[in-house]
């Protein structure tokens, strides 16, 4: 008999950010152990988990709308688990399964590893079951099971964050930094490569203090240059890097690392020193451009980008307009902006001088309005250039096209066979769009095919 019939189906709905991402991950392949196949069918599953983001208040209320939803579903199929993990179980804990009664299972951001036997537990008393406690140590290191065809792969590195900026509840939900020791990580990172891996992004809320509490002397910059020596590893990247930890050895090591891409995501917050004093970010606006232009000078061909939020509690129309003079100042590559809004527990939340929803939203609009059209300038300047790009897949939109990336992480699409998947090819740049760019595999651009061996 194949144990088809006794598999049971699993359904994981992802918010928030890449590192819940990775998590989510982690969970499949846990459960994955426990005979949980994963289904893109909500309505077949048997356990469905949401791991979830509290960034935002909007963040949140996606949670309690799906929930909310999943109701009707859990009355024809009593046998259904649901569970919430992530940020938003950490900080709502017990009053997620008062509130949500056909809840069954809220594991916090440090039970990720526990899953399987709370679950079990689950089935086991008939009961609801609730973990949200901190453990002190790193995160325990998970086997990394082979996955046909990835090409990329994230690798968290240390969990939590230190900073308590004045806005943000990460530091409440995800609690203190602690960073894995470098073995555990160069393990990991072998078994991806192992398993045909070719770029990994290291993963952090502040990656550039990794190992300041390890007492094993490795700073950031020197994990990424002994991961970077790894056998097979084509690209190297990371996020996120705070600017006030951004380190020369940093810069230095963006500069020399041939694997290390020419990218970096170094959130601003705002362009106002007085907003920056009050979000708590401890550098300055004239600060944030000298690393800039530090960045830019040790590596020319480097993309930036960045976070904004609009509508700090205080924020003027001239605080405003000096983030919009940042933005055409440094010209991100790239820039992810969000309205401000109140988390618990934080410092900013408590402040008076709230913004209208109204005012938040025009902000909003105009900083988007204006990256809209830097990047699209900055993808039309690249018409004409050479570039190199690690294929990622075929395109979904279009038959017989290929997606990829630039080592700026640029979004490329081209005509091209499949077996480039995994391979790094040479394009020239024939269009500039809003989000991606087109072009064409240059002549001899199989030549330029790097060894996947
Ligand atoms: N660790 C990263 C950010 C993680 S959160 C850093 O330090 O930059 C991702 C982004 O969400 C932040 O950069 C910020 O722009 C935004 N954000 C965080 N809290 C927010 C809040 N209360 N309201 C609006 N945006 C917020
Ligand atoms: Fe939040 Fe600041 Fe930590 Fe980033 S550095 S996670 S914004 S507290
Ligand atoms: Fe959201 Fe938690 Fe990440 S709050 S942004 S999922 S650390």
């Amino acid at each position: 008999m194949s144990g088809e019939t006794t598999k049971k189906r699993l359904y994981v709905a992802t918010f928030g950010c890449q590192m819940n991402a990775y998590d989510s991950e982690r969970m499949v392949d846990l459960l994955a152990e426990q005979d949980y196949v994963q289904t893109s069918d909500i309505t077949q599953a048997d356990l469905i988990l949401l791991n979830t983001c509290s960034i935002r208040e909007k963040a949140e209320k996606k949670v309690y709308s799906f929930l909310g939803r999943l109701k009707a579903l859990k009355q024809k199929r009593p046998h259904l688990i649901i569970g919430v993990s992530g940020c938003v179980a950490q900080q709502q804990g017990r009053r997620l399964l008062e509130d949500v009664p056909h809840l069954d299972l809220v594991v916090g951001t440090h039970g990720v590893s526990r899953l399987p036997e709370l679950v079990e537990e689950v089935v086991r008393a008939g009961r609801p079951v609730l973990s949200t406690e901190f453990v002190l140590e790193p995160p325990r290191s998970l086997p990394v099971p082979f996955k046909p065809g990835r090409v990329k792969a994230f690798l968290t590195i240390m969990q939590g964050c230190d900073n308590f900026c004045s806005y943000c509840v990460v530091p409440y939900v995800r609690g203190r930094e602690v960073s894995r020791p470098p073995e555990d990580i160069l393990e990991e990172a072998r078994a991806l490569l192992a398993g045909g891996v070719k770029e990994i992004t290291l993963l952090g809320q502040n990656v550039n203090s990794y190992g300041r509490r390890l007492g094993s002397e490795v700073s950031f910059a020197g994990l990424l240059r002994r991961v970077a020596e790894l056998p097979g590893l084509l690209r190297l990247r990371f996020t996120t890097s705070h600017p006030k930890d951004l380190s020369p050895e940093l810069i230095q090591a963006l500069a020399e690392v041939p694997v290390l891409c020419e990218h970096i995501h170094l959130p601003v917050q705002s362009g106002s020193n007085l907003i920056l004093a009050a979000m708590r970010r401890r550098y300055t606006r004239e600060q944030y451009l000298e690393k800039v232009e530090a960045l830019q000078a040790a590596c020319p061909d480097l993309a930036l980008t960045t976070d904004v939020i609009v509508g700090f509690p205080g924020e003027t129309k001239s605080d405003f307009e000096e983030t919009l003079d940042l933005l055409r100042r440094v010209r991100f590559d790239g820039l992810y902006s969000f309205k401000y809004s109140d988390r618990p527990m934080t410092v900013a939340a408590r402040l008076d001088q709230k913004l209208d929803e109204a005012v938040k939203g025009q902000r909003l609009a105009m900083v988007q309005a204006l990256q809209r059209e830097i990047v699209l300038a900055r993808h039309q300047e690249l018409v004409g250039q050479e570039v190199e790009v690690l294929v990622e897949g075929a395109s979904k939109r279009t038959a017989g096209q290929l997606t990829g990336r630039t080592r700026t992480n640029k979004i490329v699409n081209f005509s091209g066979a499949p077996r480039l998947i995994g391979h790094l090819v040479r394009i020239s740049i024939t269009e500039g769009f809003a989000n991606s760019l087109r072009g064409e595999q240059s002549a001899g651009g199989e030549a330029g095919l790097a060894s996947t061996a």
